[in-house]
């Protein structure tokens, strides 16, 4: 049997749930060659929905292409990386990468490495230099393939925020889009998790990339997806969730996808036949526990009047830190300083500030600074909840 849950892995078949309206849109745009730009904070499932739709736009005859930056640092990395990407992956024969790679690779005199297994094993060498013709080369490869080949192609780039990090993310930016913007078989999907830079890069009208493409903001999926979903996975694998506790599951973790699925895959390991408190709470503690490090290790750069600020947030505070007896109440210092500390935690990405609204990244790092920092007892059962609404 499959895992019933999965977690810090793509979810795909049936552990895929909902998102049936983002990826119709994602598919029309696929379909259609129109460039996607796809954001929301880590682990929501922004991956685990461009995979899907990709196999979904492959069973209608179209190329996709997928390439992860997270670890590229420079340019030069990426155009290896993109160039090995979208050689690979538009065909199903090495003998054409190898054909392809030299066709349409000319002036960058490639090298090829393939270990034992030539089809799987494969990689680009380029030896880049600074001109202008060697870069257009590499960002035209796909439109020369897709033409080559008749097909429409789609390169999907994962973790796009890295970008910034390049040396110059301007020259960089404008590289793309002056060859990007005139391909007319190939569209682009650019998604990634830093809210803020994705915004800066998309949104600000004097950066390169703005208005690139339809920019869809990831949000989360709703409870009662999620709970047709829990209560479906625990029944498949033969143990019981009654719909409160699925509830309470979506509640605990704010619904945020990698969360939900590992709460309920501790809960379901602690289950013999049907959830109960007991096993709630064991399920809840080691979801806790495991993320305990992680947290302490954030906890330990932060500044007093940062984690006053986020002593606040757990109380429940979400706005008008400035007013006078909050200042006073949780020792902010002055006005001025709550501003200052607000967008060090934030640049920090454990606050979100959205429409003036504070709230907590990581819904789990707020329950462990409840339990950990503020003291609080965060597990109100006494009795059972099989009857209770919550
Ligand atoms: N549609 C979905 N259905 C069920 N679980 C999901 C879904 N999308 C994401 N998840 C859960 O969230 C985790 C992170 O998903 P991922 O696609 O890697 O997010 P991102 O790319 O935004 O960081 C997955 O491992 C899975 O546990
Ligand atoms: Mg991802």
């Amino acid at each position: 049997m499959d895992k019933p849950f999965v977690f810090g892995v793509t979810a795909v078949g049936d552990n895929f749930t909902d998102r049936q309206d983002e990826a119709k849109r994602l598919l029309a745009n696929f379909l259609s060659g129109v460039n996607t730009v796809l954001i929301s904070p880590r682990r929501w499932g922004k991956t685990s929905l461009v995979r899907k739709v990709g196999k979904m736009a492959e069973e209608q005859g179209v190329k996709v292409v997928f390439l992860d930056v997270f670890s590229h640092r420079t340019e030069a990395e990426f155009y290896n990386g993109f160039a090995t990407a979208v050689i690979k992956q538009t065909s199903s024969k090495w003998e054409e990468w190898v054909e392809n790679t030299k066709s349409f690779l000319s002036r960058v005199r490639p090298t090829i490495s393939m270990g034992t297994d030539p089809n799987v094993d494969f990689s680009v060498g380029l030896e880049l230099d600074e001109k202008r013709e060697t870069v257009d080369e590499i960002l035209s490869l796909p439109e020369k393939i897709a033409l080559k080949k008749g097909v429409r192609v789609v390169v999907c780039i994962d973790e796009f925020q890295q970008v910034m990090d390049f040396e110059e993310p301007a020259t960089f930016q404008k590289r793309l889009r002056s060859i990007w913007q005139h391909q007319s078989a190939v569209s682009y999907c650019l998604f990634g998790s830093k809210k803020h830079l994705m915004s800066l890069l998309f949104e600000k009208k004097s950066l390169p990339l703005y208005k690139f493409g339809d920019v869809l903001y990831l949000t989360k999926i709703d409870t009662d997806s999620w709970v047709n979903y829990i209560v479906a996975r625990f029944e498949s694998s033969g143990k019981e969730i009654n719909e409160s506790y699925a509830r309470l599951i979506c509640k605990m973790v704010d619904n945020h996808s990698s969360y939900v699925q590992q709460l309920s895959w501790l809960i379901w390991l602690r289950t013999e036949n049907r959830v109960d408190n007991e096993s709630f709470c064991f399920g809840l503690d080691d979801l806790l526990n495991q993320n305990s490090m992680l947290f302490q290790r954030d906890v330990e750069y932060l500044t007093g009047y940062q984690l006053n600020f986020l002593r606040a947030v757990c109380d429940g505070l979400d706005s008008e830190f400035t007013k006078k007896d909050v200042i006073a109440k949780y020792n902010f210092g002055t006005s001025p300083n709550v501003t200052r500390i607000k967008k060090a935690l934030a640049d920090k990405e454990i606050i979100d500030v959205s429409s003036q609204k504070v709230t907590l990244v990581d819904p789990v790092f707020g329950l462990w600074f409840r339990r950990e920092i503020q003291h609080k007892q965060i597990l109100p059962f006494t009795s059972s909840l099989e009857d209770e609404n919550v």
